[in-house]
């Protein structure tokens, strides 16, 4: 997989990762949003030539008559989305596709998100993470990230129930 910068160009793609990996996800218009913002950066993980490669590779994965064909090797897989905003920095997404999971990729895209922001001069980094949300808790935790407060029936379920958010922090030295 190759880690690289996208922008509002992979607005659908970005879409349609983000479709797999939560019930309730974020539509086109709410990327091309994120982009109209500044300090917004984008990174995904894939091993396609380019957005568009990627794209077409995704729409191909999602067709049963298609998947025959498409080989294995042209895939985009994962992403992650922050926002520096001065000196700190909010991780806004982190999503690996559920076929892609546990072979290090939300550790390949944090790496390299986290030296952006450092590089960036950030200090501070918060995300927001549902409670009981373990593969992300730890793998977080795992990065220096610690709970910093819990924001009560943050997260919307499909069913109308609601689950707290946890708040965590990350300080660079
Ligand atoms: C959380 C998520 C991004 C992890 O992606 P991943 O590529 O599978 O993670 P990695 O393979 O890089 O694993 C990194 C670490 O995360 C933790 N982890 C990942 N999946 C885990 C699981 N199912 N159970 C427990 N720990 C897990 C482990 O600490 C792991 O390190 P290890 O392999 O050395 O034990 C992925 O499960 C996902 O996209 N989930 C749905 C979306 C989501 O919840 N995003 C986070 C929003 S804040």
């Amino acid at each position: 997989m190759i880690v690289r910068e996208v922008g509002r160009e992979a607005a659908d793609l970005l879409s349609a990762i983000h479709e797999e990996c939560f019930p309730n996800y974020w539509n086109i218009e709410t990327f091309n949003n994120f982009f109209s913002v500044d300090g917004t950066r984008v990174m995904i993980a894939s091993s396609c030539e380019s957005v568009s490669d990627c794209a077409e590779s995704f729409a191909a994965d999602r067709d049963p008559v298609h998947r025959q064909r498409r080989t294995q090797d042209d895939e985009a897989g994962a992403m992650i989305v922050w926002r520096n905003q001065h000196t700190q920095s909010d991780i806004m997404t982190l999503a690996v596709r559920p076929a892609f999971r546990r072979q290090g990729i939300a550790k390949t895209l944090l790496e390299e998100a986290l030296a952006q922001m450092e590089s960036a001069r950030v200090r501070d980094i918060f995300l927001d993470v549902e409670d009981g949300n373990m593969a992300a808790i730890k793998l977080y935790e795992a990065y220096g990230f610690t709970h910093l407060r819990r924001r009560k029936l943050y997260y919307r379920q499909k069913n109308g129930s609601h689950t707290d958010a946890l708040v965590m922090t990350k300080k660079f030295s």
